[in-house]
């Protein structure tokens, strides 16, 4: 009788944690999965287990996109556990709402299997997403949730980590455009404790947030300074290639006489440790671009003169000279030779020593036209239109907001309006520049590599710029270039991406 007791008590209590261990919808099942392969564009096929639609939040509010997928290769590559970082890639576009996705051969998540690593692809709430509540629709993507999604998701895989392969201490997140700008919060804000709230309440699991490394491309991010930024620096078009007419050239001009403030109350200094300001700024991007344009001609890129690339002809030989110097060969000149170690031959090539901005940004705004002013927060200014940005910091019955004093004071024709409290609060929560102090934090990403195309002209160059310039004056490791002749695209030289997630993982 005793016996049976005991036994009673044990299996009603077993039962009861086990009811327990099943309610936490948090916990990943390592035995849910289907086997799917991707053959690669070289022709080799990847094969792995793939874990879809699981949910990451317990209080689901959008069960169309709080969801993610993990992709785990058979091929580990020989890896332990703590050696297989889990690429953690977002689809996000235009601040939509994103789907869980799938791997891709031809970009960088299909990469990421194809070297053994984990890939984590989550969903996120975005412009567009909506549930029907009380017979009402309500938008559930409005700005900071796609973020609160992405951080969620981060949270499930620390709090997985003895359950899901890889090592969640080695997580690399990676996003293009709005996307970039995702990554670049995940890596700024990961921890923050202004977060935490927001999360609790989702039910996201508790957990960590940190990331180890974020990977930006073409980041639309700093929104509430995006415009001034991009009216200092496209401003000098918009007499010629631009073709602004006098309302937009106005606002063209309040918005880039408020940039140098702005410039100078970030207080960053270059790799010499020189305080950059709005005076020296644009000789502070010029090295950028010089430096792309460099690689580019070592590289065999034609540059044309007519773009404001000014070099230095390195003086040729004469054919009588290499003819002379070079062994029999028929009389054919001699290509320079290879330096060692299958460097790019840069003998002869040309030296870019200075941008002629005109040019350059002209050259720019002829590969694709400019946004017109405000180039984000353009809602109600001189159009009806909202953009991206008004949309997603828009409420949830779908109405599209202005985020900037600057605008919304040209909307509304109120001089003192300003950005309510809640607003701003939304906005502040979206910007990882208000996450990079001077110093480093705890729980940002420890390594950073960040792209923006030489002619992508989405956003200004000072987006990606500050945000390199902030992160590495606070002791980041950061990786970043304007790659030449770059459009706004991401994933691109996956060889060169892969060869640094290798040297920081
Ligand atoms: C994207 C591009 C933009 O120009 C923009 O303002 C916002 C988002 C994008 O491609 O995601």
């Amino acid at each position: 009788m005793t016996r049976y007791l005991v036994t009673t008590v044990l299996g009603v209590s077993m039962a009861a944690s086990c009811l327990a261990a099943e309610k936490d919808i948090l916990r990943f099942d390592p035995d849910n999965y289907r086997i799917d392969s991707i053959t690669m564009p070289m022709g080799n096929v990847v094969r792995f287990k793939a874990y879809e639609n699981i949910f990451y939040v317990r209080n689901v509010e959008d069960s169309a996109y709080q969801k993610l997928n993990i992709y785990v290769p058979f091929d580990l590559k020989g890896k332990s556990d703590v050696e297989i970082p889990i690429l953690m890639r977002n689809n996000i576009g235009g601040y939509m709402a994103s789907p869980a996705g799938t791997p891709t051969p031809a970009d960088a998540t299909g990469r990421a299997l194809a070297e053994g690593y984990v890939l984590c692809i989550p969903g996120a709430r975005g412009n567009g997403s909506s549930v029907s509540k009380d017979g009402k629709t309500v938008y559930t993507g409005t700005a900071p949730n796609g973020l609160l999604d992405l951080k969620a998701a981060t949270r499930y895989l620390h709090y997985n980590d003895d359950l899901i392969p890889g090592n969640s201490e080695r997580i690399f997140t990676d996003g293009t455009s709005a996307g970039g700008a995702m990554s670049s919060l995940q890596g700024a804000t990961g921890n923050a404790p202004e977060y935490d709230g927001y999360l609790k309440k989702m039910g996201a699991a508790d957990a960590s947030d940190a990331v180890y490394a974020s990977i930006c491309y073409c980041p639309i991010t700093d929104l509430n300074h995006a415009d001034m930024e991009y009216e200092w620096l496209y401003g000098c078009t918009n007499t010629g290639v631009r073709h602004l007419d006098a309302a937009q050239i106005a606002i063209s001009d309040e918005l880039s006489a408020m940039c140098p403030a702005y410039i100078d109350s970030l207080g960053l200094t270059d790799s010499e440790g020189n305080k950059i300001t709005s005076e020296n700024y644009m000789d502070y991007l010029k090295t950028f671009i010089m430096a792309s344009a460099q690689k580019a001609l070592e590289e065999g890129c034609e540059i044309p003169d007519s773009i404001g690339i000014i070099r230095y002809q390195k003086p040729r030989p004469s054919f009588a000279q290499m003819l002379g110097s070079g062994p029999a060969n028929g009389g054919m000149p001699q290509r320079p030779p290879r330096m060692e170690g299958g460097a790019p031959r840069t003998e002869y090539t040309d030296y870019v020593i200075d941008v002629d901005w005109d040019k350059y940004l002209s050259y720019v705004a002829t590969q694709q036209t400019l946004k017109t002013p405000p180039a984000f927060d353009a809602y109600g200014v001189l159009k009806d239109a909202a953009t991206p940005e008004n949309r997603v910091f828009g409420n949830e019955q779908g109405d599209p907001s202005n985020f900037t004093d600057f605008s919304l004071r040209k909307r509304t024709g109120n001089p003192d309006a300003s950005i309510s409290e809640v607003l701003a609060t939304r906005i502040k929560l979206m910007n990882p520049m208000n996450f990079i102090g001077k110093e480093k934090r705890q729980g940002t990403a420890a390594h950073w590599y960040i792209r923006h195309g030489a002619k992508d002209r989405d956003t200004s160059f000072l987006v990606p710029v500050n945000l390199a310039t902030a992160l590495e004056n606070a002791g980041y490791d950061v990786n970043f270039a304007l790659p030449w002749n770059r459009p706004h695209s991401g994933d691109y030289n996956l060889d060169d991406l892969f060869r640094w997630i290798e040297s920081v993982k």
